[in-house]
Formats: C-alpha cells, sequence, structure tokens
C-alpha cells in the first residue's frame, strides 16, 4: 500500500551477482521500515530483489531500472514519481563506479576512467539533486542524504578520482544545504569499509575471512562495519529526529579517521 512518505535510493539494488547485502539494498529496506514508499533505482536487475524484500515485510515500493548520468532517465524517473506517488520528500544518492583503469594516481589513470567515473559519482548525484528538488519543494521540503567516503578526508594510494568525487559529493551537500533550507536539509553520510557482496565476489571464504581480519586491524572498533548501521544514520538523517542537522558530514568509521596509529 502506497505510503504519505516517498524516498528515491539511488544504487538501491541488493548485490549484483548474489543478490546479497549492499548499502543502497539496506538503506532501502529500512527506509520501507520507516514509512516510506521506496523508489529503488539502479542500472542492475537486483533492485527488483530490493523492491521483493521490501514488500515481504509488509512495505511499499518500485524498482525503475535507469542510469543517473543519463538526463531523459532522469526526468522519466522523477515523472513517474509523479504519476504513481505525486509527492517526493526524500532523495539518498548511492552510486558508484568501480572499474580497475579508476585505480589509479593522477598521472597513471587515463582521461577517460578519470571523466566516466566523475560522471557517475559527482555528475550522477548532481543529476539525481536538480531535478528531484522541484517536486521536494513542490512537496512541502524533504531531505537529501548523499552516500560520501572517508576517501573524501584521508586518502587511499592510487584511488584519485573515487577521493576526488567524494570531497565533491561533500561540497554539493554543503551547497545545497545553505541554497534549499529551511525546506530541504542536506546532509553526507562518511562511511570507512562496509561490508558489502559485491566486494566479497571473486574471494574464496579463507581469503575473505584474511581480508576482513586485516582490515578490522585498523579499525577501533576491530570489525568492518554492516551495512545496516550505515542504514539507520541514513534513516536517522530522514527523520524529524535530526530536524537541526543541516549540510553535515556525518561519518561512521568506527573512530578510523581520528585514530592515530604510530606507537609512543
Ligand atoms: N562498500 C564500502 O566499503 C563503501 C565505503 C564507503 C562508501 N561507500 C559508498 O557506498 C555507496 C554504495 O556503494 P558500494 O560500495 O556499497 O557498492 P555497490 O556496488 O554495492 O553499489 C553501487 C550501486 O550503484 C549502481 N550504479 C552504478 N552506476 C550507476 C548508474 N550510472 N546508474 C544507476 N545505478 C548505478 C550499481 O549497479 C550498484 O548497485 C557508494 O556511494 C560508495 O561510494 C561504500
Amino acid at each position: 500500500m502506497k505510503k504519505n512518505k516517498t524516498a528515491i535510493v539511488t544504487g538501491g539494488a541488493m548485490g549484483y551477482k548474489t543478490g546479497g547485502t549492499s548499502i543502497g539494498g539496506a538503506i532501502s529496506i529500512k527506509l520501507a521500515k520507516e514509512g516510506f514508499s521506496v523508489i529503488v533505482v539502479d542500472l542492475g536487475e537486483m533492485g527488483q530483489r530490493t523492491v521483493d524484500v521490501i514488500k515481504k515485510n509488509g512495505g511499499d515500493g518500485i524498482f525503475l531500472k535507469a542510469d543517473v548520468t543519463n538526463t531523459e532517465e532522469v526526468n522519466k524517473i522523477i515523472d513517474t514519481i509523479k504519476s504513481t506517488y505525486g509527492s517526493l520528500h526524500c532523495l539518498v544518492n548511492c552510486v558508484a563506479r568501480y572499474s580497475p583503469g579508476m585505480g589509479k594516481n593522477v598521472a597513471d589513470i587515463s582521461e577517460e576512467e578519470w571523466n566516466k567515473t566523475l560522471e557517475v559519482n559527482l555528475n550522477g548525484y548532481f543529476k539525481m539533486a536538480k531535478y528531484s528538488i522541484p517536486l521536494m519543494l513542490e512537496s512541502g521540503g524533504g531531505t537529501i542524504i548523499n552516500i560520501s567516503s572517508i576517501e573524501s578526508q584521508v586518502v587511499l594510494p592510487n584511488f584519485s578520482v573515487y577521493s576526488v568525487s567524494k570531497a565533491a559529493v561533500d561540497a554539493l551537500t554543503r551547497t545545497m544545504a545553505v541554497d534549499f533550507a529551511p525546506k530541504i536539509r542536506s546532509n553526507s553520510v562518511v562511511p570507512g569499509f562496509v561490508k558489502i557482496a559485491n566486494s566479497e565476489n571473486n574471494r574464496t571464504p579463507e581469503q575473505l575471512e584474511k581480508w576482513y581480519s586485516d582490515i578490522s586491524k585498523q579499525y577501533p572498533m576491530k570489525r568492518v562495519c554492516e551495512v545496516d548501521e550505515i542504514a539507520n544514520i541514513v534513516a536517522f538523517l530522514a527523520s524529524d529526529q535530526s530536524s537541526y542537522i543541516n549540510g553535515q558530514a556525518i561519518v561512521v568509521d568506527g573512530g578510523k579517521t581520528i585514530a592515530d596509529t604510530h606507537e609512543f
């Protein structure tokens, strides 16, 4: 059954091979539990899997297969929301582009990889916001939540364009926070490493155990983050419980970026 509030989650598909956990999937499922009708947007067919889970839980949602970098497809998403639900209250931008060619420093990365990554990780967020905001304003206001990364603040070697895209997403968040308050609040959620099905593909169980164990050692919490620990913060930012939080980058990294690591 349709709810009174609607939310778009881009990158909302479950893991692309297994249908396993994903950050966008967990966010979609959580927002549906919080009473939103959720419009799951993704390039991957596993977006339908997310909606199936939402419906199994008694929630409401639809899957729209679309590319957030394509203006025509983005406008079609907004038109569908208008005709199906009539209003929009929340946008969660959660897509990201990964390719072997983007994992390089500034000297080595090709211009094509640089531009393609910014096209998804930055312009995909910009376009979704640009075309959602008028409907959100017509609907009486709402919240925009951009999924950033600690790579916006600290640097993973040879991951240059990803870092730049996430720093730009935080700046996009702040500019929208100033320009559209008080009707629309905008915030970023800034995760450290999060356990997702897509990065588990192509690793044996033994390799996975070692990988997670090695990463966990770098985090004061001594474990990696679960997708629900990101989804809970998004739900908080989408709710009136966070009614005076605007333009912030909320770091959810178990204390990694504030921890000094050298021996004294
Ligand atoms: N997993 C982590 O450790 C981690 C850490 C920090 C931040 N993040 C952020 O979390 C978000 C989710 O990504 P993830 O890493 O969990 O990976 P993911 O692969 O599970 O999710 C990315 C999703 O975006 C979709 N997508 C990519 N390009 C698209 C496009 N043009 N149009 C529509 N959909 C598109 C993919 O199909 C995929 O379902 C991203 O913003 C990522 O930067 C992830």
